[in-house]
């Protein structure tokens, strides 16, 4: 297979002459080859595997005809390596076994030593470029330190991160420090995962949305703004994802991103009007329409697709990860929708 710079040259603005198509978590639970794995090995194994993580990221490039792949493993175990304990609870999702509850546990915090997971990563990056041998980029991928620290904070997933927006107010110091550790730990990775032979870098930033626009400012875009301000001299293009934020894209635009990743709740429109046009919009189907039926993921897909009408500078995406649920040819469907749709034609 010859080379497929789309996603590349759409990150940077230049003509393509498909629109480019990837979507976030590709790889998991929603595909049978993913769940026989899983069957034999526990969710750290996997990601700990430079093999099976290898593996894994191959499985939606085989099954679909995807612009670019992921590399497969997880936002959390940066935290890992700064000293919290992470575990993978089926049916329950990540619970971190020390949270911060006090500013004391973050005076406590380790120096970052352990650094297992990472080079993990960055080997099965190496594995994959190698067996990906050119034909499409790889993109590796972090989570944003105002996300990590809410995690680190609740102790898991939450609905509306309260406990991380009260400690953030009452103790904004300790918390800028957290965010500063974080953001250090992840400046090193990603520049890792770059070396490693990553081709673009996510950072993923997915409950930045839980902020007002003023907390935005002081606790989210700043660190988010150092890492990929730390990618600038690598050339690789840098991409800023986060949901619920579409109030407050004037900001997003602040980080500095190449590609703005954006979630369903605004139209492409809309984000182009505020975003300008040298930024790199990806994005926006609502996950949930590829559990209906393959014509509406169709006729959604077609939607944005018209909307972005030949336009440069559109990488198309979910606006968040695949569902377990979704039906693996409903994934098919849209992939190959997206790449027979003509510009300016709509069937
Ligand atoms: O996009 C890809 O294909 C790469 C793989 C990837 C995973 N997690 C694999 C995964 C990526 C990019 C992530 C990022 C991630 N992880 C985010 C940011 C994106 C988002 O979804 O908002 C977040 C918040 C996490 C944290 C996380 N990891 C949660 C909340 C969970 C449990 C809930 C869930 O969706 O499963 C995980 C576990 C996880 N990460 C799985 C996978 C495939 C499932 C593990 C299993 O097999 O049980």
């Amino acid at each position: 297979m010859p080379r497929n710079d789309r996603f590349l040259n759409a990150c940077r603005g230049k003509q393509v002459d498909r629109m480019p198509v990837w979507l976030m978590r590709q790889a998991g639970r929603y595909m049978p080859e993913y769940r026989a794995i899983r069957k034999r090995h526990n969710f750290l194994e996997m990601i700990g595997s430079p093999e099976l993580a290898t593996e894994i990221t191959l499985q939606p490039i085989k099954a679909f005809d995807l612009d670019a792949a992921i590399i497969f493993s997880d936002i959390l175990p940066t935290l890992g390596e700064l000293g919290f304990e992470i575990e993978y609870v089926d049916s329950v999702g990540p619970v971190i076994g020390n949270p911060v509850r006090s500013p004391d546990d973050i005076v406590r915090l380790k120096a970052s030593e352990n650094h297992t997971q990472s080079r993990a990563t960055c080997e099965a990056i190496r594995l994959t470029c190698a067996a990906l041998n050119g034909t499409i980029p790889l993109i590796g991928f972090a989570g944003a330190p105002f996300t990590l620290a809410a995690y680190a904070i609740e102790g898991g997933s939450s609905n509306h991160f309260l406990a991380t927006r009260q400690f953030l107010r009452e103790h904004p110091k300790p918390f800028h420090s957290l965010l500063g550790r974080i953001a250090d730990a992840v400046s090193e990775y990603v520049r890792g995962q770059v070396e490693a032979g990553a081709s673009a870098v996510q950072l993923f930033d997915s409950w930045a949305g839980v902020l007002g626009p003023t907390d935005f400012a002081d606790f989210a875009l700043p660190y988010a703004r150092q890492i990929l301000d730390t990618l600038q001299d690598t050339g690789v293009p840098r991409i800023y994802f986060s949901t619920g934020t579409c109030g407050i894209l004037p900001q997003i635009k602040e980080t500095g991103a190449d590609v703005v990743g954006i979630d369903w709740r605004t139209s492409i429109a809309r984000a182009r009007s505020t975003l300008g046009g040298d930024i790199t919009i990806q994005g926006n189907l609502d996950p949930t329409v590829l559990l209906s039926s393959a014509s509406e993921a169709k006729r959604q897909a077609r939607i944005i697709l018209d909307e972005m009408n030949g336009a440069r500078r559109y990488i198309f995406n979910l606006g968040h990860g695949v569902l377990k649920e979704t039906p693996v040819d409903h994934v098919r469907q849209l992939v190959d929708t997206v790449h027979s749709h003509e510009a300016g034609k709509s069937p």
